[in-house]
């Protein structure tokens, strides 16, 4: 919840920018760490939501390693002070460069995506004296049940490895002398608010390493990655991610052997909700069956709406007067540059301040200069006191 002094602080910052509620971000953090401390779980957080130096300190502070996707993402986890022994490292595509940086910076687990992908990391940790240590991302063919654009188990998905190429892989790890092989990841999608989903996962996963455990590789890792979603209708209300029952219903449904050790990669759940995205209505166009509040932040700000359709609700700070339904839109040439359509905000005016909520994570880390606009900066609620 924005504070009525963060409100007033807000009238001398030039608008669009990105601020973050630290003290939201900390919450999350002391509810997220409870629960895996609780259960002896090890935590990755995904760069790839937010990657702003602050939010990177206060997260590292909390003993979270770094899941990275790219070689870039894993100089900056290693740059930020993330123990290299606590990065994991994921992607369909990681080049040679990306592959030799990784080595060098001594990461705990590539997570490969390919067959292929797992010979080119042995032969690159050969030229280089080194042994790489790897999981296999399995493809576990879930649904789950969100936007399809970031659904990423489903077999017709480009991630991970399907079950029928287990044979080969098998056949690598017994010839690849740098390869150490450490366990299996899974990463079936994002923003998932159906709990039944992991419950599926936890059982798929027990399906899937039987098939090694039968060939004798033992598994000593398993990774679930990201995926837990937030409330976009009501930031407000409910501004933590519901992790207890989240971790209940992990630990209902996933067999743990002796000796495992069990990972996960959350990222939108631990930063969308202490970010928002501040915006200026610079017009209020009157039509004749409709009102266009017109903000000064536009998609290449934050692009998620038009993208995916994502909901993200939007609070007029400057009033609490009567509420109108109004086109609440952005300043870009593109017509999918709409926030949201005939949404009810208090009655606004050229002047006042907007929020659009849940712009913590998949915000910053996607604006782009589209429109040759400016990237919108970050404003930290610590520095408001
Ligand atoms: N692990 C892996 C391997 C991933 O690919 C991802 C996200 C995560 C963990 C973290 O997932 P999370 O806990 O944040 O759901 N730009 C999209 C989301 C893309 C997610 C990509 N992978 C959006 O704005 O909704």
């Amino acid at each position: 919840m924005i504070t009525k002094q963060q409100v007033e602080a807000f009238g001398s910052i030039e608008t669009p920018f990105y601020f973050y509620d630290m003290d939201l971000l900390r919450q999350t953090l002391d509810s997220y760490k409870a629960q895996i401390d609780k259960y002896g779980y090890n935590a990755h957080y995904a760069l790839k939501a937010n990657a702003n130096d602050r939010i990177l300190d206060t997260i590292r502070s909390y003993g979270l390693g770094a899941d990275c996707v790219s070689g870039n993402e894993v100089k900056l986890a290693v740059r930020s002070g993330f123990d290299p022994q606590k990065i994991v490292y994921a992607g369909v595509g990681k080049s040679d460069k990306e592959i030799r940086a990784a080595l060098r910076a001594g990461i705990f687990s590539f997570n490969c995506e390919s067959v292929p992908e797992i010979q080119i990391i042995n032969d690159l940790a050969a030229g280089m004296g080194k042994k790489a240590r790897i999981s296999i991302r399995v493809n576990p063919d879930i649904d789950a049940h969100t936007h399809k654009y970031i659904s990423t188990g489903l077999k017709e998905n480009k991630f991970g490895i399907s079950p029928w190429a287990f044979q080969d892989v098998a056949g690598l790890l017994a010839r690849c002398t740098h390869i150490e092989f450490l366990g299996l990841h899974f990463h079936v999608g994002s923003q998932i608010t159906e709990l039944p989903v992991f419950a599926l996962l936890c059982r798929r996963v027990e399906e899937l390493q039987q098939w090694f455990i039968e060939h004798r590789i033992p598994v000593r890792n398993l990774n679930l990655g990201g995926g837990l979603g937030i409330n976009y209708q009501d930031p407000n209300g409910d501004p933590v991610a519901h992790f207890a029952d989240y971790f209940d219903t992990i630990h209902r449904n996933l067999v743990v052997r002796p000796g495992q050790n069990v990972h996960f990669e959350p990222g939108r759940a631990l930063v969308g909700q202490c970010g928002h995205l501040i915006s200026r209505v610079l017009y209020v166009k009157v039509g004749k069956e409709k009102k266009f509040a017109i903000l000064d932040a536009g998609m290449n700000d934050l692009i998620r709406p038009a993208l995916y359709q994502a909901h993200h609700a939007i609070e007029n700070l400057s009033s609490t007067g009567r509420k109108l339904r109004y086109d609440v839109v952005g300043p870009v040439c593109e017509s999918s540059d709409c926030w949201g359509q005939k949404r009810l905000v208090s009655r606004c005016e050229r002047g006042d301040l907007f929020a659009i909520h849940s712009a913590g994570a998949y915000g910053q880390v996607m604006a782009m200069k589209y429109n040759q606009r400016d990237l919108a900066k970050a404003v930290y609620s610590d520095d408001l006191k």
